[in-house]
């Protein structure tokens, strides 16, 4: 089965493909679109491994002339200088202003590949092709292209949408176990700030997905990326609206920054649910059997509720130097049930300190 949405932005709109198998029909795909003979594929050396070979195969087959550059897998290297490395990279292979880029990968690949084709000679045509569950949910869709500097994530970026975004969910087969809990932190995110459907499903199928069931993940992607698309269409230069797909991420960044990066984003973003649902119920915004909902469903994904916080203090200054911080008061995405969220920014700290600490 392979779905289609479509994210409405004017021009700058395009389609999401997902489905199984849509790997190899990306040579149609793209001459659908008009794009082409010619196109280089960024990846990394891993995804080179498991699809890089046929993706460039099928290309050939189909009379097109194509080049993947694979940069070594990690965060790491979502940084400046590979993005000079891979400038001069396609000025040596003379790369034109209407080749299309390929990002073939995770969130890593697609921000820093789509960064470049933002800014190579000024834009380049730049097609998404994400691997991973949180790419195929979140990162591939919206336009939120960058590189981090330094230790500062995502400090030069810019808005870059694609001309297309192809998710093959039979590459979710590959991936291993924390790189699906990663994702289903992302999707139980979509389900709860706008989806009740789609939480209700999770509840039934989460060990279904957790065994990487390629219907039950074909249908999560596109229901979450069907969320993503509707936010991003209403909001798409992040200006308010889109904040909310920021849910569990005010916590979940600040824990990520005092572990020193050693929790995953997935499992970061999962205690930011959670401790945004108890300071829902604190708030008297979200009812007791709501929030135990969505307790236990990320608890069913394999994801943690708590963690013993030894610096409260340290955790709420990172969330005071969050970007989502305004006049230095923290914003919250805080659910008001299942299917819906509001955003604050008038919490008191120190009933945030309480709820971290209980
Ligand atoms: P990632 O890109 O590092 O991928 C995770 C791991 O999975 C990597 O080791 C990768 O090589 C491997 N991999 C990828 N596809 C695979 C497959 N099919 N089979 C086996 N292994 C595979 O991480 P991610 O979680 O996809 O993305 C995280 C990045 O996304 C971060 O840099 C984050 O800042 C960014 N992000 C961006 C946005 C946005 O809107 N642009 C949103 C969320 C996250
Ligand atoms: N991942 C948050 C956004 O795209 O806005």
């Amino acid at each position: 089965m392979t779905y289609q949405i479509n994210v409405n932005l004017g021009e700058r709109g395009y389609p999401v493909y997902m489905g199984e198998g849509l790997l190899g029909k990306l040579p149609e795909m793209l001459e659908h679109h008009g794009l082409g003979r010619r196109f280089v594929v960024i990846t990394n050396r891993t995804v080179a491994r498991l699809y890089g070979a046929g993706l460039v195969e099928a290309l050939k087959t189909a009379d097109r002339d194509v080049e993947m550059i694979a940069i070594p897998d990690g965060e790491a290297y979502k940084s400046l200088t590979v993005a000079g490395k891979l400038y001069e990279s396609l000025s040596r292979r003379r790369v034109e202003r209407n080749t299309p880029i390929l990002a073939l990968g995770g969130g890593v690949i697609g921000d820093l590949a789509g960064f470049v084709a933002a800014t190579y000679q000024r834009g380049l045509p730049f097609v998404q092709v994400p691997t991973t569950l949180l790419a195929q949910v979140d990162s591939s869709i919206g336009g939120k292209v960058a590189v981090n500097t330094g230790r500062l994530k995502n400090m030069a970026g810019t808005f870059y949408q694609p001309v297309m975004v192809v998710s093959d969910t039979a590459a979710l087969g590959s991936l291993p176990p924390k790189e699906i809990k990663n994702g289903l932190a992302e999707v139980i995110k979509c389900a709860v700030i706008e989806d009740t459907e789609l939480f209700a499903f999770l509840e039934e199928s989460t060990p279904v997905l957790l065994d990487k069931d390629p219907g039950a993940l074909t249908y999560a992607v596109h229901r979450a990326a069907e969320v993503k698309a509707r936010v991003v269409e209403k909001d798409e230069r992040d200006q308010g609206l889109r904040h909310i797909l920021n849910f569990g991420h005010t916590y979940g960044h600040a824990i990520e920054c005092v572990s020193d990066f050693r929790i995953p984003h997935g499992t970061a973003v999962a205690l930011g649910m959670a401790m945004a649902a108890r300071l829902a119920n604190r708030l008297e915004l979200l009812n007791g059997a709501d929030m135990e909902r969505i307790l236990r469903l990320i608890t069913a994904a394999g994801l943690p509720v708590s963690i013993p916080v030894t610096r409260p203090a340290a955790v709420i200054a990172a969330m005071q130097h969050d970007k989502k911080v305004t006049e230095g008061r923290m914003k919250f995405i805080l659910p008001t049930g299942i299917g819906s969220v509001v955003t604050r920014a008038d919490i008191d700290p120190q009933i945030v300190a309480e709820v971290l600490s209980a």
